[in-house]
């Protein structure tokens, strides 16, 4: 399993200005202009998790190498270097949240955050759209636990 190569064609169309890119990209790697953009997109939403009352207590003390982890993976899953999968094995996130008790405000305070992240990214309106429903549907995915506190185990609903 690749992550495959950007597909080959040339942005020939490309013609005068930045927001062909926007248009033409083939991956959102490249549309965003690559790793940076995710560097920075990561370090807003660690300042705000690191100030979250919700949030704080899950991650551990360091957050640099949740830093790390969360950019190599988002680097990879939108067509960038497979470098997370290097480092850490097959991302399998649901497997990894486990441990941590995500529940609505866990999803909604993690989500806020990422928003306004992305947001402030300067983002072509449909890839922001994109990657907005991409942290919405999956920090969705990522809840273990419901409002009575109840563990979501991985069995009964779990083949999706
Ligand atoms: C729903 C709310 C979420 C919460 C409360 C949450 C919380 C956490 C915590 C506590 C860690 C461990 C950090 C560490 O040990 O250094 C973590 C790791 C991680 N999270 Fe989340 N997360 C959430 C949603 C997401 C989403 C939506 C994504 C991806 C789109 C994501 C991707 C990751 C990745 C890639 C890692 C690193 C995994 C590894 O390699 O160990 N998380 N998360």
């Amino acid at each position: 399993m690749t992550s495959g190569e950007p597909a080959g064609f040339a942005n020939a169309a490309a013609g005068s200005s930045g927001e062909a890119a926007a248009a033409g990209g083939a991956t959102m790697y490249e549309r965003v202009g690559g790793r940076d953009w995710f560097v920075a997109l990561v370090d807003r939403f660690y300042d705000a998790v690191a100030e979250d009352p919700v949030l704080r207590p899950l991650y551990p003390e360091d957050l640099g190498p949740a830093r790390d982890h969360l950019a190599l993976f988002l680097i990879q899953y939108w067509g960038g270097p497979a470098e997370y999968n290097e480092e850490r094995g097959h991302p399998r996130l649901r497997m990894r949240h486990q441990r941590f008790a995500i529940g609505d405000a866990e999803r909604l305070a993690w989500f806020r955050h990422m928003r306004a992240a992305v947001r402030a990214g300067g983002l072509a309106p449909h890839d922001e759209s994109e990657m907005l429903d991409y942290f919405g549907s999956t920090a969705s995915l990522l809840m273990n636990r419901d409002r009575g506190h109840k563990v979501i185990g991985l069995g009964s609903s779990a083949s999706r």
